[in-house]
C-alpha cells in the first residue's frame, strides 16, 4: 500500500483526494486545522507550511501540495505584499515541502508529486495578475523538476477552473454567480472537488508512469474552446 503525503488534505480538493485514496493508501495530512474525518490509514500533523518546520516522515511514495490562493484585484490595488504572499503560499510552500521530503520520495515506490496551478496561468483574465504570476511559477517548477528528478520521481500539475471549495466560495456565493460561472464554460459546468481528485489519483498511480512535467487543464472547456 502506497503512502501519500497531502499538504492541505483537511479541506477542499485535498480532502477529496484524501478520501478517494484512503481505502487503499496510507495518507499523511499536513494542515493548520484538524480534518473533520478520520480513518485507520490516516495520520494528521498540525502545521503551518509557511511558518513551522514540516514534520519528520520516514517513508512516502507521493506528495500532493494543495495550499493556494484566489486573490483577485485590479493591478492598481495589488500591493507588493499581495504578490509576495501569493508567491509564498503557491510556490515557496511547495518548494519547502518538496525539499523536505525529497530524500524519502526518492526511496519510495514509483513516487510522484502533484502540484496545483489554475486555468488563469494560460487564459488571460482581468484581476488575476498576482495568482496567474504565482501559478506560472508552479508550472515552471513542474517543468524544471520533471527534468531534474527523472527517472526517479515524476512531477505534474493540475490546473483546475472554478472548483466548489471554501477557497472559491466568494465566486459562487449566490445563484446568479453560479449561473454566470456555469454559462462561461463551454461544457456548461464547473468542477466538484471529487473530479479534481480523480485526476490526482491517476497522476499518483503507476498508471501514469509515463507522464511527468505536464500540466493538466481541468478547464470545462474555458481555456481550450471558443464557441
Ligand atoms: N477552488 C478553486 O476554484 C481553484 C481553482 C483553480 C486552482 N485551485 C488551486 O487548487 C488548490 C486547492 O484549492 P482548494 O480550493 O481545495 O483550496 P482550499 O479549500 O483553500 O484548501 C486548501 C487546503 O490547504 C490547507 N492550507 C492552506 N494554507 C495552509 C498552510 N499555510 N499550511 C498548511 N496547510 C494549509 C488548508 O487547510 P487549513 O486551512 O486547515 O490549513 C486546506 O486543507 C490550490 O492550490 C488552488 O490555488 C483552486
Amino acid at each position: 500500500m502506497k503512502t501519500i503525503i497531502i499538504v492541505g488534505g483537511s479541506k477542499g480538493i485535498g480532502k477529496a483526494i484524501a478520501q478517494k485514496l484512503l481505502p487503499n493508501h496510507n495518507i499523511i495530512n499536513i494542515s493548520r486545522s484538524f480534518p473533520d474525518f478520520s480513518h485507520n490509514n490516516f495520520v494528521h500533523h498540525q502545521c503551518d507550511v509557511l511558518k513551522d518546520e514540516l514534520p519528520q516522515i520516514d517513508t512516502a511514495d507521493g506528495l500532493v501540495y494543495c495550499p493556494g490562493s484566489i486573490n483577485l484585484k485590479p493591478i492598481a490595488r495589488l500591493s507588493m505584499d499581495d504578490f509576495r504572499e501569493d508567491f509564498e503560499i503557491n510556490v515557496l510552500g511547495a518548494v519547502k515541502s518538496i525539499q523536505r521530503y525529497l530524500d524519502i520520495l526518492k526511496k519510495g515506490n514509483q513516487s510522484s508529486i502533484v502540484l496545483f496551478s489554475t486555468v488563469a496561468a494560460k487564459l488571460g483574465m482581468p484581476f488575476h495578475a498576482s495568482v496567474a504570476t504565482s501559478k506560472s511559477g508552479v508550472e515552471g517548477l513542474v517543468k524544471s523538476l520533471g527534468a531534474e528528478l527523472a527517472p526517479t520521481l515524476r512531477i505534474n500539475a493540475i490546473a483546475p477552473t472554478v472548483t466548489d471549495t471554501d477557497l472559491a466560495s466568494k465566486l459562487l456565493r449566490n445563484e446568479k454567480m453560479i449561473e454566470n460561472i456555469t454559462e462561461r464554460h463551454p461544457l456548461k459546468k464547473y468542477l466538484k472537488p471529487e473530479e479534481v481528485a480523480d485526476m490526482a489519483e491517476f497522476l499518483l498511480s503507476d498508471k501514469a508512469s509515463s507522464i511527468s512535467g505536464q500540466v493538466f487543464e481541468l478547464d470545462c472547456g474555458i481555456v481550450t474552446f471558443k464557441i
